[in-house]
């Protein structure tokens, strides 16, 4: 039997990475408010991550379901919510650590306001059986100016952060911070 996968938010720009997983053998949890109505391949958990309840009944049935969670891949618009620590506290049991890959925005990477990746990280503070990695979703430089990256982009880089399991990834780049392009709505805080 492979490891329980569960993928929050794997149903926009990180469905190609629940595919690619998918392929690994894995048995995939997908938590997100429309989950099941994707068609992706795992056992969909429907629930609003701003709703406490439902996303720790959401997570604690996935866990009933297919076991201690093995691998985590966490994509939140905040991490101010309940939700990503109800996740971390799910993430590995004591003698088999887990691993929790939180995807962030560029935002925790601005050097005018350092310590967000710390911030971000705290959502594991005091959990052992739960190892944090960060991936920081950066930009493209091209064509003497910059972009966003793509959906392929960024489902191809967490997967390779995945593979690579490195404490801090960052696909695209964040430097230099000026050539950053003007924030769209969902790389807000
Ligand atoms: N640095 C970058 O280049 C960068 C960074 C971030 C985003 N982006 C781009 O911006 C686009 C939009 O980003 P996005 O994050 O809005 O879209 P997204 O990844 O396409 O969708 C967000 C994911 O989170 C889930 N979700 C959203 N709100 C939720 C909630 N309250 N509770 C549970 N699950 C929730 C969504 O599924 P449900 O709808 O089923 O809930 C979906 O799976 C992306 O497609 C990406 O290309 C780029």
């Amino acid at each position: 039997m492979g490891p329980h996968i569960l993928v929050v938010g794997g149903t926009g720009m990180l469905a190609g990475l629940v595919e690619a997983l998918a392929g690994d053998g894995g048995r995939l949890s997908l938590l997100s408010r429309r989950a099941s109505a994707h068609g992706l391949p795992g056992r969909a958990f429907d629930c609003d991550y701003h709703d406490a309840a439902a996303f720790t009944a959401a997570l604690d049935a996935a866990v009933a379901g297919q076991g201690p969670i093995d691998l985590a891949v966490a994509w939140f618009h905040s991490l101010r919510l309940a939700a990503p620590r109800r996740l971390a506290e799910r993430v590995g049991r004591e003698g088999a650590p887990g691993r929790l890959f939180q995807v962030l925005g560029s935002g925790v990477a601005d050097p005018a306001k350092p310590g967000r990746l710390r911030f971000a990280a705290a959502v594991a503070d005091g959990l052992p059986a739960c190892r944090l990695r960060q991936v920081v979703l950066g930009f493209r430089l091209a064509d003497g100016g910059a972009r966003w990256l793509t959906d392929a982009e960024i489902s191809e880089g967490v997967l390779r952060a995945v593979r690579q399991d490195l404490p801090l990834s960052v696909v695209g780049v964040v430097e230099p911070w000026a050539s950053r392009p003007p924030a769209p709505g969902a790389e807000a805080e």
